[in-house]
């Protein structure tokens, strides 16, 4: 499609429109310009072509069409999906939308008869059809995408799997954890994404909009069932005025997009954060990093950056789409079309982003030293003490004030929990036990989160496991 052209008011000519029946004046070309929606709409082709060809193969199995008619339409509109592919199927001002573009060329290469193709139908159950279509395409799409991303994260679990870093709340030092951990928790969370585009796609997707015509159905002896067999749906819509007016599995994608784009936002905020030179616990790529015009030394994340950014846009595209609905009476109204722009556009940035985010993971190196020695700060291990204590009988909120008080004069001694000698614990509580100099080490720490879910190397172990089935070879 050519860039957006401003189309200069030119003098009315014969009504060229398919509705223009009712018309004696063409429309001014402001208004033209301003209701198409061709240049969005235009990717919707081979979805308008797929269910006009089952649409007419309906129509003539009901005899409703002769089955020489249908199949001469159905020729033609293969031959404008042909044109579309190749890059040939021009378009004109007049092309309200992509299906009376369809409808315009399918007539020029057929003739008359191509005026029968819109039997049965309005394009108000034709476009949410398209819709439908279309995004059962995009979800397997980006579902088959989101599980490259998973795969990605994975593989540098498994080099990682026995590395440690710290463990954050309130991003200060709270506890070590494995490298593993911290990837499979991100890795986890867009499983969560995949699955919901899986709901999506055999939820509402799986209900065929075609045959509610404009509102209220059609007094043709038309067959539905058969429709929704031929283009692979398992229903049928139920009330025709819901079926036109209905865009929640619009909203559906937008709100899983939203969600996935606040998944993938949080990992890159970790990204932008752990390259930082404060904390060095990665290094990101060159390929995936950028300059600065002025300061010769710096290296920066910028495509982490973005991936942060742009997932602002998809809340943007929910929250659009929600107040496009939310005041519309029944049924079709033409705000509706408003609802491609923010579900393409979303489509788009998920599909972008996570096209650049796996190979930028598959190159990232952990820095190994950096994380260890993080973790030595900031006394992460001081729960073991507490928890020490508590086998000995001390109830946990005393054991949590006596290691809050000896944190305190390590603090200030600046010394680490397993070098201070066993009189000074006994001197912040008579109950430590020897064996708390080795309890509050990182490994054993670490070792120690045997609960499930929990972060010591066996969970962990099991947890890459289940994934590497789940996810296949990676
Ligand atoms: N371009 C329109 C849309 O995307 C198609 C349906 C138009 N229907 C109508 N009655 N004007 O919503």
């Amino acid at each position: 499609m050519p860039a957006r052209k401003r189309r200069k008011p030119s003098a009315a000519k014969a009504p060229h429109k398919a509705w223009a029946g009712r018309f004696t004046e063409a429309p001014d070309p402001r208004a033209e310009a301003y209701t198409a929606s061709l240049e969005v709409d235009w990717r919707l082709l081979p979805a308008d072509i797929a269910g006009s060809l089952a649409h007419v193969e309906m129509l003539a199995k009901c005899k409703i069409l002769s089955l020489a008619e249908a199949r001469k339409i159905q020729g033609g509109l293969r031959a404008v999906l042909h044109e579309w592919e190749q890059g040939k199927l021009a378009h004109k001002p007049s092309d309200e939308d992509v299906h009376m573009l369809v409808e315009r060329r399918l007539h020029e290469l057929i003739g008359p008869v191509a005026g029968k193709v819109h039997t049965a139908r309005s394009r108000n159950d034709q476009v949410a059809l398209d819709f439908k279509l279309y995004l059962r395409g995009e979800t397997e799409h980006l579902a088959g995408a989101l599980r490259l991303l998973q795969r990605s994260l994975l593989r540098l679990a498994e080099k990682h799997r026995d590395w440690i870093m710290p463990g954050y709340t309130h991003l200060q030092t709270a506890q070590p954890v494995l490298v593993a951990h911290w990837l499979l928790a991100h890795l986890e969370a867009f499983a969560r994404d995949e699955r919901r585009l899986w709901e999506l796609r055999q939820g509402s997707l799986e209900d065929l909009p075609l045959g509610a015509a404009a509102l209220a159905g059609t007094s043709h002896p038309i067959d539905r069932q058969f429709t929704a067999r031929l283009l692979g749906f398992a229903r049928v819509t139920d009330n025709s005025l819901d079926t036109v007016a209905d865009r929640d599995f619009a909203l559906e994608f937008l709100s899983a997009a939203a969600i996935c784009g606040v998944h993938l936002s949080r990992l890159a905020e970790e990204l932008v954060l752990f390259s930082s030179h404060e904390f060095r616990f990665i290094t990101l790529s060159q390929r995936f990093a950028t300059g600065s015009s002025i300061m010769p030394q710096k290296r920066n994340p910028d495509v982490a950056e973005l991936i942060r950014g742009r997932s602002s846009r998809l809340n943007g595209c929910l929250v659009t789409l929600l107040t496009v609905l939310k005041g519309l009476p029944l049924t079709y109204n033409r705000d509706l079309q408003e609802d491609k722009v923010v579900v393409f556009e979303a489509a788009d940035i998920l599909d972008e982003t996570l096209l650049v985010l796996c190979p930028m993971l598959d190159t990232l190196r952990f820095n190994r030293e950096r994380l260890e020695q993080a973790c030595s700060l900031g006394f992460p291990t001081a729960t073991e003490a507490a928890d020490h204590l508590v086998r000995q009988g001390v109830p946990f909120r005393q054991a949590h004030e006596a290691v809050g008080r000896l944190v305190t004069w390590a603090s200030e001694a600046d010394i680490p929990l397993e070098s201070i000698p066993l009189e000074r614990w006994r001197a912040f509580h008579p109950a430590f036990q020897p064996g708390v100099l080795g309890e509050v080490g990182l490994r054993r720490s670490v070792a120690a989160k045997r609960s499930w879910g929990g972060t010591a190397p066996n969970r962990v172990a099991a947890a890459l496991q289940r994934e590497r089935k789940r996810l296949g070879k990676i």
